[in-house]
Order: structure tokens, then C-alpha cells, then sequence
């Protein structure tokens, strides 16, 4: 017997019954980055390795366990994209776009590639909407990009919603809690797992993202970043914690975020929802401000958010619901051969016209066709019979009344317009 080949663990199909809500949740989504002047980015499925090593990190877990790379036949290594932001910097600088305009704003929505264990609300190849703000430096942006993120999940109709703010300050601020934080760890190294005893030379703050119970406990007395912050790295976080006051968005302080990914600087935020168990996390974001100028671009301010399309589906409690989004207006019932070119022929000017139509290509009974119109949701059903083809006419029944006429197909312009759907 031949094998079936099934899709790839982590990954799924979005059926016809599913994809209604997909299109909801794109709309809505063009919407509200519509509200806020945020323009629609594509960047290619894959890139070179070097731009997500380089910009995420090579001690963080997307870099050092969770890419799909290969080397191509000409022996460069290329990766399918496990993150956008970084794809959106190469795009800005490789085009200019900061010269076009001191301030760029860019939304993006598509798949994206990360060899995780799978769970509920993850997968090896799931959805994002991003937006990511390049040119200001001001805390009034981060105020406005958390507002959009929630914003967003408001129209969504999400509620139980938790932000988490932290500042991870400037590299110089990171400098010196570096330092404070390998002081603090220095006692349990020989507790630490292999991973954090290597990352402790490496990278020391990338422990403070640790998934392990008992790092967790140690890591609960570290030293605060905030409290490493420098003056101007101090009252930018207090000005964005205003605007979000001004704004009336709830916030909780956690100075041991540190989100799983190198790039950042000075805000970053994350919105859980209680909703959804252990992948609770509906988005992710913050400020960057020096990766620009790190992938060879002019020094350039940036910010930005990522959330999990599938986590919001999730949260909306939709995500395994069915919601056809069937827009037939007329199902075209076709009962004599002889007449499948009129039946063909009338289809096409209705479709002209602007109405749905579904065409019947089956050859069925009338009893079987009538039986599928109505299901369709159609408004009307044209029936095509043998009477009707010798006289060059159409039977016309209305499926919600039951009643029926006979017109006459070269008066196509009449009957178009007498069809209220
Ligand atoms: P991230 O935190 O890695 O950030 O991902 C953002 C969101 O993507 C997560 O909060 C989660 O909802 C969703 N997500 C991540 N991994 C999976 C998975 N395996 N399955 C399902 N959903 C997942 C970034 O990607 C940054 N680029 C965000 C950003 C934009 N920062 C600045 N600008």
C-alpha cells in the first residue's frame, strides 16, 4: 500500500472552515496599523544565517537550537527566517528607507520558523504581525507602539490581558550590571546547568531567561538591572511609564525580563494572557536602539513588537472554531449537457455583474443540485432544464421564499437587476 505522507510535526493545515477567521484577524489587524500611519513590509521566507546570528545572538536559544539552516550548493548558509525584526533592519538599511524619511513606520504578518518541542500555541512554523517605529529615540514612541499592541488586542475583544515592563537600559548600564550579575552567580556556578555555566562568561543576563526551576529560585535574589540604570536611561523609563498612565494601560514592573533575544535596549515589554496555560505570552517587543548601525547602517533609533497569531486565536478561544466565510449568492443548476454552454456562458455575466456564483460540475440530479443549493447559502438558485435550454430561458427561484419565475436569458440585464441579495 503507498505510504501517506503527513505534514511535518509542529506544523499544521489551515482548512476552508478555519481560514474565515485567519482573514478576521488579518483585517482587523490592517486596521488599527492603519490607525496608527504603519505601512505594510514583505521580506523573503529565508536569508542569510549571518544576519539572524549576528542581530538575535548566538547564545540565545533561536540561534543555538532553533534554526531550520542549510548550506546552499554554493555553500553559503542560509536560514529560514526565525524572527522578522531582523529581515525589516536589513530591508530599512538595504534600501534607504531612513533616508527617505526620518521616520519609518512598518508592519509586517507572516510565517516564521523555529525547531521548538511543540506544544499548545507552539509551533515549528507559526504567524506573526509585527510592527517595528525606526528614527525616534523619544519615549512618546514606546508609548505608542505598547499602545498599539493594545489597542489591537482590545478590537480583538481580548481581555485579561498582563503587560510587563522592564528597562534593560544602555550597553553601558549592561556593562557594569554584567558584572554585578557574574559577581552574584559566582557562588552557584557548580549549580548551574551547562548551558548557563558557558553563558555565564558569554553572556551572564542570558541566564536571567532561564526555563530551569531551580536557576529560577537562584536568580530570584540577582540584582536588579533598574538599578544599574544611568540617569538618562532612568528617565526615559519613567516617561514611558507615564504615557502609559496617560493612557490608562496597566502595567507591572519586572526588572528580571529580559526577553530571549540580544538586540534589545532600554524598554522591553511582554503582554501574557491568562488565558492560555504555560505559552501565555501573546507578544513581545522593545526598544533597539543600536542594531541598525551593529548590521552596517546609519545610527538609527528603533522599536518594536512581534505577537504569536496563533496565541491570539488561542486567547479569542476561536482558534479550533469553524467559521465558513461562504458568500455564495446563486448556484447555477445545470440538469441538460446539451445547455452547459449557456449554463457556462450565463454564469460568466452574473460573475461580471458582481455576484458569487458556484457553478455545478458534477452533472447530478435536480434533486441532488437543488439539494446542494440550498446548503450553499445561496439566495438564488438558476435552474437550467431541458425545457429551459429549447426556450432559451432560466427558471429563477428565490431559496428563502420558494418562489419562482421564468425569464428569458436575453433580457440578462433585467434579471441582474431585478436580483436584491
Ligand atoms: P519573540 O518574543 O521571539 O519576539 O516572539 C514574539 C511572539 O511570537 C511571542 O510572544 C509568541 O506569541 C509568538 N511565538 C514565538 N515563538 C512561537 C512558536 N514557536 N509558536 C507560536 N508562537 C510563537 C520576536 O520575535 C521579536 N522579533 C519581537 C520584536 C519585534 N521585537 C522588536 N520588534
Amino acid at each position: 500500500m503507498t505510504k501517506l505522507i503527513r505534514s511535518i510535526k509542529g506544523t499544521y493545515d489551515i482548512l476552508p472552515e478555519n481560514s474565515g477567521k485567519w482573514q478576521q484577524l488579518e483585517s482587523t489587524i490592517r486596521k488599527i496599523a492603519g490607525q496608527f500611519a504603519y505601512e505594510e513590509i514583505r521580506t523573503p521566507i529565508f536569508e542569510k544565517t549571518d544576519l539572524f546570528s549576528r542581530s538575535v545572538g548566538t547564545e540565545t536559544d533561536i540561534i543555538s537550537k532553533e534554526m531550520y539552516s542549510w548550506a546552499d550548493r554554493d555553500g553559503s548558509s542560509l536560514t529560514l527566517r526565525p524572527e522578522l525584526t531582523a529581515s525589516v533592519v536589513r530591508a530599512f538599511i538595504q534600501h534607504n528607507l531612513g533616508g527617505k524619511a526620518p521616520l519609518q513606520r512598518l508592519f509586517y504578518m507572516g510565517p516564521l520558523f523555529r525547531r521548538e518541542r511543540p506544544q499548545r500555541g507552539r509551533q515549528r512554523q507559526f504567524h506573526q504581525f509585527g510592527v517595528e517605529a525606526f528614527g525616534s529615540a523619544h519615549p512618546e514612541q514606546d508609548g505608542e507602539i505598547i499602545s498599539l499592541a493594545f489597542s489591537l488586542l482590545k478590537a480583538l475583544g481580548l481581555s485579561d490581558l498582563s503587560l510587563n515592563l522592564n528597562s534593560i537600559g544602555s550597553p553601558e548600564c549592561r556593562k557594569n550590571y554584567r558584572n554585578a550579575l557574574q559577581d552574584f552567580l559566582r557562588p552557584f556556578l557548580s549549580e548551574l546547568s551547562e548551558t548557563s555555566q558557558k553563558r555565564f562568561e558569554t553572556n551572564p543576563l542570558r541566564i536571567l531567561d532561564t526555563k530551569a526551576a531551580h536557576e529560577i529560585e537562584i536568580i530570584q535574589n540577582a540584582p536588579n538591572i533598574t538599578a544599574f540604570l544611568t540617569e538618562e536611561d532612568q528617565s526615559h523609563f519613567e516617561a514611558v511609564q507615564s504615557f502609559l498612565n496617560a493612557l490608562n494601560i496597566p502595567f507591572i514592573l519586572d526588572s528580571k525580563m529580559v526577553r530571549g533575544i540580544d538586540y534589545y535596549t532600554r524598554t522591553t515589554f511582554e503582554i501574557t494572557s491568562t488565558s492560555l496555560g504555560a505559552q501565555d505570552a501573546l507578544l513581545g517587543g522593545g526598544r533597539y536602539d543600536n542594531l541598525v548601525e551593529d548590521l552596517g547602517g546609519k545610527p538609527t533609533p528603533a522599536i518594536g513588537f512581534a505577537a504569536g497569531m496563533e496565541r491570539i486565536l488561542l486567547a479569542m478561544g476561536t482558534m479550533d472554531e469553524s467559521t465558513p466565510i461562504n458568500t455564495t449568492d446563486i448556484y447555477m443548476v445545470n440538469l441538460d449537457l446539451t445547455g452547459l454552454s449557456v449554463a457556462i456562458k450565463l454564469t460568466q455575466s452574473l460573475r461580471q455583474a458582481g455576484f458569487d456564483v458556484q457553478f455545478e460540475t458534477l452533472r447530478r440530479s435536480m434533486k441532488a443540485q437543488m439539494r446542494e443549493a440550498n446548503r450553499s447559502g445561496a439566495k438564488y438558485a438558476f435552474i437550467l432544464g431541458e425545457t429551459e435550454i429549447q426556450e432559451k430561458t432560466v427558471v429563477i427561484k428565490n431559496l428563502n421564499s420558494g418562489e419562482q419565475e421564468t425569464k428569458s436569458i436575453a433580457n440578462i440585464d433585467e434579471i441582474i437587476k431585478n436580483l436584491t441579495i
